[in-house]
């Protein structure tokens, strides 16, 4: 899969991206990964990408010209990739998203600055995506959530491909807690079900420990959850 970010702020993107399990899976070659400076498509001496808004008002807008001649260029190395322009206003992105964007050949992420981007862009992109309803300085981090919670689901990309599908919103709901060494940690244990060996007990246990924790925690996944009959007995335990 390829991942390619349009920003004015290159070195953010590279930085958080060239670590860890992405950095590692750059390496590897699972991602191609590219980051696009808007700014080097500016027509004008002083680079400029921004203007005043029409209408008045506070701030600045990010001009149209050069982010679709960045996107342009870039389309006409790879070809068109769903591409996404980051906005408070856009799709909320969570987990079945990143489960949708995994199964795409590839991702332009386009980033805004300042106070937005010129509406126009809106005609050369295939969705605005959101990470939530609060407002960032910058897409950045938007497209750097979107492309973590992605590469984690593609096939190789975590050491083992298991971790991502049992763990939380993979089926709707929380994970179940998880304990490690000391077995007693000042005075707080380690719940005696998960010391006894007995496989089907511990699943039991964490498939309850995750009901009861959405249901309470998350009430408002909860109230979309449609419970096996098996889940239903579990509850009721
Ligand atoms: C300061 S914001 C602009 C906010 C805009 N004036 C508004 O009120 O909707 C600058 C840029 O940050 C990004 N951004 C801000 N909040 C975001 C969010 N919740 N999700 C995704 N991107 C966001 C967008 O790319 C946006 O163009």
């Amino acid at each position: 899969m390829r991942f390619d970010v349009l920003t004015l702020f290159p070195q953010m993107v590279r930085n958080a991206m060239n670590v860890s399990v992405t950095g590692r899976a750059i390496e590897d070659g699972l991602i191609d990964f590219g980051v696009h400076d808007i700014r080097e498509y500016s027509d004008n001496k002083h680079r400029n990408v921004d203007d005043t808004p029409y209408g008045g008002g506070a701030g600045m807008v990010m001009s149209p010209g050069p982010i679709v001649r960045c996107l342009e260029a870039l389309r006409a190395e790879t070809g068109h990739m769903h591409t996404v322009l980051l906005s408070p206003a856009g799709r909320v992105f969570d987990q079945s998203v990143a489960a949708e964007y995994a199964l795409l050949p590839g991702i332009t992420f386009i980033c805004g600055r300042y106070e937005g981007v010129d509406e126009r862009v809106g005609a050369w992109v295939d969705e605005k995506l959101s990470i939530g309803d609060f407002v960032l300085t910058g897409g950045e981090l938007g497209a750097l959530v979107a492309m973590d919670a992605t590469a984690r689901l593609l096939p190789g990309v975590l050491g083992n491909d298991e971790s991502s599908i049992d763990e939380s919103w993979s089926q709707g709901l929380v994970e179940y807690p998880q304990y490690t060494r000391p077995r007693n940690f000042r005075g707080h244990c380690v719940p005696d079900v998960l010391l006894n060996g007995n496989h089907a007990a511990i699943a039991q246990w964490r498939r309850l420990q995750s009901l009861t924790r959405t249901k309470t925690d998350r009430p408002d996944r909860w109230s979309e959850q449609d419970l096996s009959l098996d889940d239903k007995k579990l509850l009721e335990t």
